[in-house]
């Protein structure tokens, strides 16, 4: 296999997941988060068919948006995305995110997404290999490996995925797109390292942000110094 040219690392950016947020002032947890230092808030919007839970929809994050400035990315775990795609852009997201096993059409779907006048993403659940997307890495800005099985915050981190995420980041850089890899599911300082050093620069947390004792600032912080740690660390290697 001929030696892919190292890309220059990505700029590293956390993506908070609203999910642990007090769902009763989600206008002033998104505040909390801008303040906190993040780089987008990330909306699971979860349809309770493609996965079993059930979470917001347009209207709830487009009362959110007048709080905050920061980019809001839709994670959209929902069946038929192409469904309500426009609702979401017209709730202020500016990056929609599509899983590949949520539609028989995912080219046109994406196609439809930066139509609608979003930037597109991609994801993939933890069984789908990364050749149910090669055909459409052209049309995104983003691939999103899951890095558990979606449907709930809190589960551990599944470090059977960072194959994945150099596979992903290799294709990438292979064909020298412009995009960015993400992970989200079980990220912390215990894990990030790991899945930053295999190719991912955006990084999706829930659980660990909310849990830190020292408060979200300082758990943003740490998760940041530890990438870009670890992205130094791998592009020395
Ligand atoms: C799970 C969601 C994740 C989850 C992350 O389906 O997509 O964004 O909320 O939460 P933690 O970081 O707690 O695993």
């Amino acid at each position: 296999m001929a030696a892919v040219p190292a890309a220059p690392p990505r700029p590293i950016q956390i993506a908070p997941s609203v999910l642990p947020a007090d769902f009763a002032k989600l206008g002033e947890e998104c505040r909390a988060l801008e303040e906190a230092g993040v780089d987008r808030i990330q909306w699971d919007v979860m349809d309770g068919r493609f996965v079993p839970n059930l979470t917001f929809g347009p209207d709830v994050i487009a009362a959110c948006r007048p709080h905050v400035s920061v980019p809001f990315e839709a994670h959209l775990m929902v069946q038929q995305p192409e469904e309500l795609l426009d609702r979401y852009v017209e709730a202020g997201c500016q990056l929609l995110i599509v899983h590949a096993e949520s539609t028989g059409h995912l080219h046109r779907c994406l196609g439809q997404v930066r139509e609608a006048g979003a930037r597109a993403a991609v994801a993939l659940n933890p069984a789908t290999p990364v050749s149910a997307v090669e055909h459409v890495l052209d049309l995104v800005e983003m691939v999103l490996v899951m890095t558990v099985n979606p449907g709930f915050g809190g589960q551990a981190y599944l470090a059977s995925m960072e194959p994945k995420v150099a596979e992903v980041r290799r294709l990438i850089d292979e064909r020298g797109l412009d995009v960015d890899v993400e992970v989200d599911g079980g990220i912390s300082p215990s894990t990030v390292s790991g899945a930053t050093a295999a190719g991912a620069n955006v990084l999706v947390a829930g659980s660990a942000l909310y849990r830190d004792p020292e408060g979200l600032a300082h758990a943003v912080a740490e998760l940041r110094a530890l990438a870009e740690a670890a992205q130094r660390g791998s592009a020395a290697a």
